[in-house]
């Protein structure tokens, strides 16, 4: 592969603040794009756009809520201002919120977790196609799990909101095929951030013993393989770096 294979593309990354995302976001950069990165937390995200510019990349930081479309709406503006278009777009984003059984948990969080997840992701996808048409064609690339697969005691509002992201990336790949946009999913299985290190009530943390437990980095080959193929390539599939099947 070259060696910027992603020299002249303009990339959106939400949840670019820390975790999977700042890692797919610092990949892009070294990769030659300029990369936008956002998150709600603006010295998060202004962090990892330094780290990309002290490597001799092109990056700014930009926050937003996806589960608000005027604040995407207002992001994708910025980056058109700032970089002259939209051709990558990392719909990573997400939150893993009150792991309850469905009878104790609570209806806002339940809410929120679809917010986020799964409508923020319409957000992002939806206001990011007339950018990508305007340039011939693009990839979004959605952050997906095994859990929106296989059922997980307590994990109701996350398994749901992505599986409903599985469904979403069919459907916007159906209906972006023949502008040239490609629409992937990603599915990481266990990586080890912020959102897994849940401390249970020991002190320990949860390991599966089965599954391969990744660093953020160990994401960054499979989201730069979708970002970078040649034309025409995949859309509508998911591509998974979990070891057990579903
Ligand atoms: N870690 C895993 O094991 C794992 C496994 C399968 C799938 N995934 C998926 O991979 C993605 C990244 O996970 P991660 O583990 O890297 O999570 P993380 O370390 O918790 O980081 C999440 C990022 O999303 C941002 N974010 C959260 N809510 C947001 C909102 N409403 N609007 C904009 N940004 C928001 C956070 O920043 P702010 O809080 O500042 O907004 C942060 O930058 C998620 O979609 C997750 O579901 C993760």
């Amino acid at each position: 592969m070259e060696r910027q294979p992603l020299k002249g593309r303009v990339a959106v990354v939400t949840g670019a603040g820390r975790g999977i995302g700042a890692a797919i976001a610092r990949a892009f950069g070294a990769a030659g794009a300029t990369v936008c990165c956002s998150a709600r937390s603006a010295a998060e995200v202004e962090a990892t756009a330094a780290v990309i510019r002290a490597a001799g990349g092109a990056a700014f930081a930009a926050t937003a809520d996806v589960a608000e479309a005027d604040d995407i709406a207002r992001l994708y503006a910025s980056v058109v201002a700032e970089a002259g278009g939209l051709d990558l777009l990392v719909v990573n984003a997400g939150v893993s919120l009150d792991q309850k059984p469905v009878a104790e948990s609570d209806p806002a969080a339940f809410a929120r977790t679809i917010a986020v997840n799964l409508t923020g992701a319409y957000h992002c996808a939806r206001l990011a196609i007339p950018h990508m048409r305007a340039r011939g064609g693009g990839r979004m690339i959605m952050l997906g799990s095994g859990m929106g697969h296989s059922s997980l005691h307590g994990h109701a509002a996350y398994s749901c909101s992505k599986a409903g992201l599985w469904m979403l990336v069919r459907i916007l790949a159906d209906e972006l095929r023949a502008d040239g946009i490609a629409v992937n999913e990603l599915v990481p299985g266990p990586v080890d951030t912020s959102m897994t290190q849940v401390p249970q009530r020991d002190g320990s943390v949860v390991r599966n013993p089965v599954e391969w437990l990744k660093s953020p980095e160990d994401v960054v080959p499979l989201a730069m393989f979708l970002a970078a193929h040649a034309p025409p390539g995949p859309t509508g599939q998911s591509f998974s770096l979990m070891r057990r099947t579903f």
